[in-house]
């Protein structure tokens, strides 16, 4: 009797890549001057997102994390398996966000990829929470195959449609652009501030997938 071989493939995957950027102290010092030089000057500094990207400004910390951007971009296109030469822009703009403040939940229309770098968090609060499942300054991405949880038992990789993190300074996160995501309300007096992006791909012809 021959062995049979059973194929189990992994399909459909959603990439997140989650990195903490070494020595960010400095930098994060200095953009976090430059956000608030901005939040005093610049009117809709957290919602206008059109206009006032920090990836333009040519100083050491913003081309530091132009830098850490596309070393990661280059780290996600070869963990999927692009091996061929891609070119991107990032647009970026800053997030203040005060006490009270969250973003309901969205996805990042005509982009290839989106991101956050986080350059100041609340510590978290936990005496004042009213539930356990509330989770102040987190952000939570959403499974993009609507309901494939329904059926989903103990163990198997479908059963949680949530993936909540806890951001702290120093990390930069990217995922594909539609993927929904909802930033949770700032419940501390302190300010969050953040850095997000969204990956432009500078279109070229060898993009397209060969045809069968
Ligand atoms: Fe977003």
């Amino acid at each position: 009797m021959t062995g049979s071989t059973v194929n189990i493939l992994d399909l459909w995957p959603t990439k997140l890549v989650k990195k903490m950027l070494p020595d960010y102290n400095d930098p994060n010092r200095e953009l976090l001057k430059l956000a608030r030089n901005w939040d005093k000057t610049k009117k809709d500094l957290t919602t206008d997102y059109k206009h006032n990207n920090p990836f333009e400004i040519d100083e050491p910390a913003t081309n530091w994390l132009r830098e850490n951007v596309n070393q990661v971009m280059i780290e996600y296109l070869r963990a999927i398996g692009i091996d061929f030469s891609v070119d991107w822009q990032i647009h970026g703009w800053i997030n203040v966000n005060r006490s009270g403040d969250y973003h309901d939940p969205h996805n990042h229309p005509h982009c290839y990829l989106s991101g956050t770098y986080y350059v100041k968090v609340p510590l978290p609060v936990k005496s004042n929470l009213s539930r356990r499942d509330v989770r102040p300054n987190h952000i939570t991405f959403y499974d993009p195959r609507t309901g494939f949880n329904m059926q989903s038992i103990s163990g198997d990789p479908y059963i949680d449609p949530e993936h909540s993190v806890m951001p702290e300074p120093g990390l930069l996160m990217l995922w594909p652009a539609g993927l929904m995501h909802f930033v949770h309300p700032n419940l501390s007096n302190e300010t969050r501030v953040s850095i997000s992006f969204n990956i432009i791909l500078k279109w070229e012809d060898h993009y397209l997938p060969s045809q069968n």
